[in-house]
């Protein structure tokens, strides 16, 4: 049965199917794609299972690249509709569902992939379990987890946290994720009992810069407590960040921003 979080994290991405893969396409890491960034610790494993797929950006990427078998689930049905339209996914096995409930084989992926999506998981050991069974021994687990914003990024969380606080009881978004899934000591702890090995971790810092109005669209986007607010509270925000983030922009117009995420790749052993 879905928790709260997860029937919201549902019907957010049912409205808004595109939402994270245009979310993370604005974004550039050494120039390229976030996706093609989280792919190269990837590698061309024959077979991948990705866990909160979304709209198969990651997944189309990784077809790119040559893998022929690839599995998908998420909770939003509507971003799987949007992930079967991809070039490469055709005949992807995308399913609708919880993580904590894979319905897949066991011992059937070589590798089992999640992009921003295990850190907002609840049950998380339920989660890292089932990962276990299905992966073939050996097989590769490889995480993105965000690390924060840098820049704007840190400006608008700074005023935005204290209008997130006093949003109605009745509006607020539920609290997803184990906090323990993003961060090195916290990943090791959770998979080591599982049977995975020590993570290694990396960083991808993704360049979010641009005009105002774009970094703040951009600002918007990444938070689903945005979700929450209502319009009279949106404006403020949106002038609160306008005069926070006045004195970062450079001489060009470019507001600066950026966001940190973390990548864990282990192995079962
Ligand atoms: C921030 S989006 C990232 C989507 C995609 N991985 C990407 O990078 O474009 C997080 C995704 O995780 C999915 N998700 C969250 N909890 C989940 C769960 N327990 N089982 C399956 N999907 C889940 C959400 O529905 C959402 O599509």
């Amino acid at each position: 049965m879905m928790t709260p979080a997860e029937e919201f994290l549902r019907d957010y991405h049912d409205r808004n199917p595109a939402a994270a893969s245009e979310l993370a396409d604005r974004g550039r890491v050494g120039g390229r794609s976030v996706y093609e960034a989280f792919a190269d610790h990837v590698g061309q494993p024959g077979s991948v299972l990705d866990l909160g797929c979304g709209d198969g950006a990651l997944l189309a990427v990784l077809a790119g690249r040559g893998t022929g078998k690839l599995a998908g689930i998420d909770l939003s049905a509507k971003q799987l509709d949007v992930a079967r339209g991809r070039a490469g996914l055709a005949d992807a096995d995308l399913r609708p569902g919880r993580a904590q409930e894979l319905p897949f084989e066991d011992d059937s992926y070589d590798a089992v992939v999640s992009h921003m999506a295990l850190m907002l998981m609840s049950d998380v050991e339920k989660v890292i379990a089932e990962t276990a069974r299905v992966l073939r021994p050996g097989g590769a687990f490889v995480i993105g987890v965000g690390g924060g914003g840098t820049d704007a990024l840190e400006v608008f969380l700074k005023v935005a946290r204290p209008l997130f606080a006093v949003v109605a009881e009745d509006r607020q978004i539920p609290t997803s994720g184990d906090p323990r899934s993003r961060t090195r000591e916290g990943l090791d702890a959770l998979l080591g009992p599982a049977g995975f090995a020590s993570v290694e971790w990396h960083q991808l810092l993704v360049d979010l810069s641009g005009p105002p109005d774009s970094v703040w669209q951009t600002c918007h986007d990444t938070y689903y407590q945005v979700d929450a607010l209502d319009e009279t509270q949106l404006m403020g925000l949106r002038t609160a960040f306008k005069v926070a983030s006045r004195s970062l922009v450079a001489p060009d117009g470019t507001l600066p921003a950026g966001a940190l995420i973390n990548v864990a790749t282990t192995r079962l052993t």
